[in-house]
């Protein structure tokens, strides 16, 4: 960049992260809408925040009405709100938290530059797969039968598609399986891979 210069920070990812007592990561849940992310991710920041980590969860719904209320959901819109994400949780790793997101992020591509933003273990995607049948029967929104009814275009799962991403840390089967189940799923792998303690 012209005429910008970096300033560094005096005190370092690691130092915030040995003061936190746990690693700092990115949590990317991607899945349909109605697949469970939001939820999923807020029940696992729950149990994380009761073992003391510091946690933060971004959320499609939430952040589409400040940061990103400007971006609607053409191919090109959805790709400049995953890069805003992928650079806003980028931050929030380097301040010592574990960020959450849930985003639809239905593009592989997409999701493969943000994953390229950090290092090696820092970001882990988790897939939250359920059959769009499922999603499309709770249509707790309503929006999957407007969608039907041709009321909203690029619909993801319907006008629009979802590429699964091929090699995600976590797959989680939310159309069957409980919150809990998905949730211990979720701290297992953290725990196993260093990233918190018991
Ligand atoms: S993303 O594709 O850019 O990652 P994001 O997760 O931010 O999407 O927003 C998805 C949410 O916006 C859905 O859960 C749904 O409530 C709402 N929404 C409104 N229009 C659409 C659409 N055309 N496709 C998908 N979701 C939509």
């Amino acid at each position: 960049m012209k005429n910008i210069y970096k300033q560094q920070s005096q005190v370092k990812k690691e130092e915030r992260q040995k003061q936190a007592g746990h690693k700092s990561v990115i949590l990317w849940f991607t899945g349909l809408s109605g697949a469970g992310k939001s939820t999923l991710a807020h029940a696992v920041e729950k149990a994380l925040f009761d073992r003391e980590c510091r946690t933060y969860v971004f959320d499609g719904d939430n952040v589409r009405h400040g940061l990103c209320s400007d971006l609607g959901f053409t191919a090109k819109d959805r790709q400049e709100n995953i890069r805003r994400i992928g650079e806003m949780s980028k931050l929030f790793l380097e301040a010592g938290v574990i960020a959450l997101t849930a985003f639809i992020s239905p593009f592989q591509n997409d999701r493969e530059k943000v994953r390229k933003l950090f290092n090696q273990g820092e970001f882990i995607e988790i897939y939250c797969h359920a059959d769009l049948s499922i999603c499309e029967q709770r249509d707790v929104k309503g929006l999957y039968a407007k969608a039907r009814r041709g009321e909203i275009s690029n619909f993801t799962g319907i006008s629009s598609p979802y590429e699964p991403p091929p090699k995600p840390e976590l797959i989680l089967n939310t159309g069957e399986e409980s919150l809990e189940e998905c949730v211990d799923k979720v701290i297992n792998y953290l725990t196993l891979n260093g990233i918190i303690h018991n």
